[in-house]
């Protein structure tokens, strides 16, 4: 049995370091291009000392009973890692690692495509266009929010908290943020970045970018009383885990006004959409696309085989969690 498992495909490039460095006979990729059943993740990872996984496996402590004592390194092919009970691991020797920095501009890039996205009705604006309803010019028609000058919010000033932030310097935006750590006087400086209460956060941004990670504290987070203490013309902006938002609350305060737009890249029980954000015109929503360019999944497989290698080879990984 190859003593490394990969839970679904990877760039070709990435696959082929991991080759090269232990041979052939000791790399194998699960053959199906979907989320392995939990059944047969449980099976396919007993007697493995390296497993490379996704966001989408979820790995507790009956997982690492299953994988047994030969497991020595998860690498999760994101940054992310609820998906995983680090404790866990940390019990069994499991050394857990994900893959930070490579992956944040590109995140921050689509935090963006949101922001933009969403306050300019793009995504309705161009349904209405292929469903052949475009009339004509007019001074009244889709209506959006203006970006430039307005006040930018932050929630969690992490790496892609803060790229995201970078990015308003070019829209002349003031940002201010609230986060676990307020950053240095030089940093915030540099970002031009003022730090909030949470609830001057909600009550002052024009847009509220969320760039928190999934922890016990954060879910459920932005609720109704949350969105009834922002503006009514409020852009959400959520690309961090979808959990953090009340995915119910957040249709039901779009479709009362109590906020104006929001653009969605993750959601509570992905793949499924609650039906009723699905119904809001005032909603752009995206299926978790965040890291989705060549370069960065390339870059992040690169990191995630690059922890593998590192581990067995008794060397400390490049970014390890625990
Ligand atoms: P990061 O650098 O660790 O940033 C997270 C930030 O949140 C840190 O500044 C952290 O504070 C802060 N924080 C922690 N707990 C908090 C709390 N209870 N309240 C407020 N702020 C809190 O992580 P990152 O690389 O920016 O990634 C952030 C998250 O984005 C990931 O965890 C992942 O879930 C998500 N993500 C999504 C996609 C996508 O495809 N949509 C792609 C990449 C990442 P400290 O400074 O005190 O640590
Ligand atoms: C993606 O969602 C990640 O956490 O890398
Ligand atoms: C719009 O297209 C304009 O020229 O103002």
């Amino acid at each position: 049995m190859a003593k490394i498992f990969l839970t679904r495909a990877i760039p070709e490039q990435a696959l082929q370091l991991l080759i090269d460095a232990f041979g052939e006979n000791e790399v194998e990729v699960y053959p199906h291009d979907q989320i392995i059943p939990r059944d047969e993740l449980e099976k396919a990872v007993h007697g493995r000392e390296a497993v490379l996984c996704m966001l989408t496996d979820p790995w507790d402590a009956k997982m690492f009973d299953a994988a047994g004592a030969s497991l020595k390194v998860l690498a999760n092919c994101a940054v992310g890692y609820n998906n995983i009970q680090v404790d866990a691991a940390s019990e069994r020797n499991v050394t857990v690692t994900n893959t930070p920095d490579v992956l944040t501009e590109a995140t921050a890039d689509l935090a963006w495509t949101l922001i933009m996205g969403a306050s300019r009705r793009s995504g309705e604006a161009e349904r209405y266009l292929r469903a052949g309803k475009w009339g004509s010019w007019s001074p009244n028609f889709m209506l959006g929010n203006e970006i430039y000058g307005k006040t930018l919010g932050i929630y969690g000033m992490g790496r892609i908290g803060r790229a995201t932030a970078r990015r308003a310097l070019g829209f002349n935006m003031k940002v201010i943020y609230h986060s676990r750590t307020q950053r240095s006087a030089e940093e915030e400086g540099s970002l031009n970045a003022s730090y909030v209460s949470f609830d001057e956060l909600l009550e002052q941004s024009d847009v509220l970018s969320i760039h928190s990670p999934l922890l016990p504290e954060t879910t459920g987070l932005f609720g109704a009383e949350e969105f009834s203490k922002m503006k009514d013309t409020a852009v959400l902006v959520n690309t961090s885990r979808g959990p953090v938002v009340q995915e119910a609350a957040l249709a039901q305060a779009l479709k009362n006004g109590d906020i104006g737009f929001a653009g969605i890249d993750v959601f509570e029980k992905e793949p499924e959409i609650h039906p009723e954000l699905l119904d809001c015109e005032n909603a752009l929503l995206l299926p978790h696309i965040g890291s989705a360019t060549l370069e960065t999944r390339t870059a992040m497989a690169y990191l995630a085989v690059e922890n593998i290698i590192a581990v067995l080879n008794g060397k400390t990984p490049p970014t390890p969690v625990n």
